[in-house]
C-alpha cells in the first residue's frame, strides 16, 4: 500500500495556508460590508432534514433530483447536507420566532455547501458561499440594497470585468399565464428536446430555463419572454428596482431567460457573471422568494438574498490580479546560542507573544547557523540572539536582517525597544 493511501474525496480538496490566508481576507471584508448595510451573522447546521430542501428548493430541480449528499443517521432517519443556504435560513427563522423581531430580518452566513455534481473547473462538490438574506420586505428598496451590497463587496475586492444581469419571474398569478403561453409554444418542439426537458414540460415548466443544451436554448430563446407576461404590481416592482439601481450606478442587464435553478424564486432574480470562468460563470446570483416561508409552514412572508461561491470568487480574483494581501509573518526570531538557555529563550518568546508582537524560534534543536537560516526564510525583521555573554550582562543582542547591523538592548527594555523600531520598519503605522 502506498504512503499515500488516504487522498481528499473527488470533487473536494484541502485549503491550503496560502489560499485560507486569502480567504480569511475576503471573509472580513464581507463581515465590513455586512457590519455597513446592518446585516448580523447567523450559523445554522451543515445538515437538514431531507424533507427541508426537497420543500425549499423544489422537487423537479436538478439539485434535488441529482446533486443533494443525502444518508440515513443511526435511527433511519433522512437528512442532506446543506447544498445551499436559503431554506436552512428560513427554517432557523421560523424555529426561532423570529417573526417577533424587527422587519426586514437582515442575516448572512459564510461556509461550506454540497452539492453531487461532475467537478470541473469552479464546480465542486464542497464548496463555499458568502450569502445574505432579508426577510420581511416587500418593498423594491431591499432588493436594490441586496443587490447594492453584494456589488459593493465585489467592487470593494476590486474586481471590475463582471456582469450583473437582472429579470424578474413575476409571482405565482402572473407566472401562470406565461406557463401556458410557454406550454403551447414549446408543444410543437417536444421531439427536438433533450430528455431532461421533456420531464420538464411535464414536471416543472420553468426548469427547463437551467438546461445547458444548446437546442433546447435556441428554441427557448425564441420563445416567449417571462418579463412581457407580468401583473401590474411585479412590473412596478422591477421597474421600481431598476429605477434604484440605475440611481446607485450600478450597471446591470435585463436578462429574459435568467430562471435560476432553485424553485422559490419570484419576481427579482440576479447573478452577477464572469467572462473568465467558462461554464461555471456565475459568481453569485440570488433573488426574491416570497412564497418560501408559507411553503415551509410560516405565515406568508417576503423574502430576498443572495449567495456569492467563494471558490469562483477566488478564481476570477486571481484572473484580474486582484491583491490579497499575505500571511503576516512573524516579526521577530529568537536564536538560541546556547541550548542550555532554552528556558530563558521560551520566556522571551512568550513575553514578546504577550506584548503583541509576533515571534518565533526554533523548536528543533537546529545549530545556530541553521536558526539564522530558518529565520531569514521566515522573513523575520529581527533575531534576538539569546547567549551566556548576553544573559551575563542583562542583554539581549538585535541584529535587524535588513541591515545586519546589531546592536545590544537590555532585557528589560526589549519589549519597549523592539515595537519602537518595528515601528519605524512599518512607516509607523503599526505599532507592533
Ligand atoms: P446558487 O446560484 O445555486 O444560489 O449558488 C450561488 C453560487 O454558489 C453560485 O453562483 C456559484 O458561485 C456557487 N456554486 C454553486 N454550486 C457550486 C459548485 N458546485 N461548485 C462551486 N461553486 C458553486 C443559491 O445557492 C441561493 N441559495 C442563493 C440565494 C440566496 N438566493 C436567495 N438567497
Amino acid at each position: 500500500m502506498g504512503r499515500n493511501k488516504f487522498k481528499a474525496p473527488k470533487g473536494t480538496r484541502d485549503i491550503l495556508p496560502e489560499e485560507a490566508k486569502k480567504r480569511e481576507y475576503i471573509e472580513e471584508i464581507a463581515k465590513e460590508i455586512f457590519q455597513l448595510y446592518n446585516y448580523q451573522p447567523i450559523i445554522t447546521p451543515l445538515f437538514e432534514k431531507t424533507e427541508l430542501f426537497i420543500r425549499g428548493i423544489g422537487e423537479s430541480t436538478d439539485i434535488v433530483q441529482k446533486e443533494m449528499y443525502t444518508f440515513q443517521d443511526k435511527k433511519g432517519r433522512s437528512l442532506t447536507l446543506r447544498p445551499e443556504g436559503t431554506a436552512s435560513i428560513v427554517r432557523a427563522f421560523l424555529e426561532h420566532n423570529f417573526n417577533q423581531k424587527p422587519f426586514p430580518l437582515k442575516l448572512f452566513y459564510i461556509g461550506p455547501m454540497y452539492r453531487f455534481e461532475r467537478p470541473q473547473a469552479g464546480r465542486s462538490r464542497e464548496f463555499w458561499q458568502i450569502g445574505a438574506e432579508a426577510i420581511g420586505s416587500i418593498e423594491p428598496a431591499i432588493d436594490a440594497e441586496i443587490i447594492c451590497l453584494m456589488i459593493e463587496y465585489l467592487t470593494r475586492l476590486g474586481l471590475k470585468d463582471f456582469t450583473l444581469l437582472l429579470n424578474s419571474m413575476g409571482c405565482p398569478k402572473c407566472r401562470l399565464s406565461f406557463i401556458k403561453v410557454l406550454e403551447k409554444y414549446l408543444h410543437p418542439f417536444k421531439g427536438e428536446l433533450c430528455p431532461d426537458c421533456v420531464r420538464r414540460l411535464s414536471t416543472n415548466l420553468l426548469r427547463i430555463y437551467d438546461c445547458k443544451n444548446k437546442n433546447c436554448l435556441k428554441i427557448l430563446r425564441q420563445g416567449p419572454i417571462i418579463s412581457h407576461f407580468l401583473c401590474e404590481e411585479c412590473l412596478s416592482h422591477f421597474k421600481e428596482l431598476q429605477a434604484l439601481l440605475t440611481q446607485e450606478g450600478i450597471h446591470f442587464q435585463i436578462e429574459p431567460f435568467l430562471a435560476r435553478g432553485l424553485d422559490y424564486y419570484t419576481k427579482t432574480t440576479f447573478e452577477v457573471r464572469s467572462p473568465y470562468l467558462g461554464a461555471q460563470n456565475a459568481i453569485g446570483g440570488g433573488g426574491r422568494y416570497d412564497g418560501l416561508i408559507e411553503e415551509l409552514g410560516g405565515d406568508s412572508t417576503p423574502g430576498i438574498g443572495f449567495a456569492i461561491g467563494v471558490e469562483r470568487l477566488l478564481l476570477h480574483a486571481e484572473v484580474e490580479k486582484i491583491k490579497i494581501p499575505q500571511a503576516a509573518k512573524p516579526k521577530v526570531f529568537i536564536g538560541l546560542v546556547e541550548r542550555d538557555l532554552k528556558r530563558e529563550a521560551f520566556k522571551i518568546l512568550q513575553d514578546l507573544r504577550d506584548a503583541s508582537i509576533s515571534a518565533e524560534m526554533d523548536f528543533l534543536g537546529r545549530s545556530l547557523k541553521s536558526q539564522i537560516r530558518l529565520a531569514d526564510k521566515l522573513g523575520v525583521s529581527f533575531v534576538l540572539f539569546i547567549g551566556p555573554d548576553e544573559m551575563e550582562k542583562g542583554v539581549v543582542k538585535v541584529r535587524d536582517m535588513e541591515s545586519g547591523l546589531e546592536e545590544e538592548i537590555k532585557k528589560d527594555n526589549l519589549i519597549f525597544s523592539l515595537k519602537k523600531k518595528l515601528s519605524v520598519k512599518d512607516g509607523g503605522n503599526n505599532e507592533s
